[in-house]
């Protein structure tokens, strides 16, 4: 059984204070900082490219897991491994080769992510699943935090579940998206073991990161 990990998403830190912000997510208890990267052409949003990782890199020792919401995206994998990411996720959808773009995460020493969107069937991934270190599943459509949370992607979670059990593989199960105290307990006895969220950890209880944190991790 994994433990449950919290990756708090920076995409509800504010963007003014981005360095203190993972600090207070250092403090209050993130194992992760989920770090959104939107180019406003493969999602309707644009937030920060490797600069600003680069710059935030200084600021935290936790594992940077970046969710590249980019594409094409196999060109820039070098340089957002080169600011400082550790786990690169990217969509299927956004390159033309997603074995190779595996491969090249791969070569650049980082954990490799692929995430499905809420339409996305595992089909897609199946094959590569033994190559993966963690599966990204999108319980809303990308670009926005403080969506509403998509329950359907739940059974998605569960037949992952069974595949890398059937397959006897260890990636993680990460969920993203509207993650919330109402849904956290089902996504995790679904088998997700990393929950991303950013409204409910930095909006929730006044803001009180390591209260949220907890909660959602079921202490
Ligand atoms: C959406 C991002 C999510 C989002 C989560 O495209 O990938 O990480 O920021 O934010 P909340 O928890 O507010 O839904
Ligand atoms: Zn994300």
């Amino acid at each position: 059984m994994k433990n449950i990990q919290i990756s708090p998403s920076i995409l509800s830190a504010d963007f003014s204070q981005l360095g203190s912000e993972i600090k207070r997510l250092e403090e209050g208890g993130a194992d992760m900082i989920h770090v959104d990267v939107m180019d406003g052409h493969f999602v309707p949003n644009l937030t920060i490219g490797p600069p600003v990782i680069k710059a935030l890199r200084k600021h935290s020792s936790l594992k940077f897991d970046v969710h590249l919401m980019i594409s094409p995206v196999h060109k820039y994998i070098d340089a957002y491994a080169d600011a400082g990411a550790d786990i690169i996720t990217i969509h299927p959808e956004a390159t033309e080769n997603l074995e190779n773009s595996i491969k090249r995460i791969k070569e650049k020493n980082k954990k490799v992510g692929v995430s499905l969107n809420p339409e996305t069937k595992i089909d897609l991934i199946i094959d590569l699943l033994d190559q993966i270190d963690l599966v990204l599943i999108m319980s809303v459509n990308p670009g926005f935090g403080g969506q509403k949370f998509m329950p359907e992607v739940l059974d998605k979670i569960k037949e992952l579940k069974k595949i890398r059990e059937r397959k006897k593989l260890d990636f993680d199960i990460e969920i993203d998206g509207g993650i919330n105290f109402d849904n956290c307990k089902s996504a995790i006895d679904a088998g997700a073991n990393i929950l991303v969220s950013g409204t409910t950890v930095f909006k929730s209880n006044d803001g009180d990161i390591k209260k949220n944190i907890n909660l959602l991790k079921l202490k």
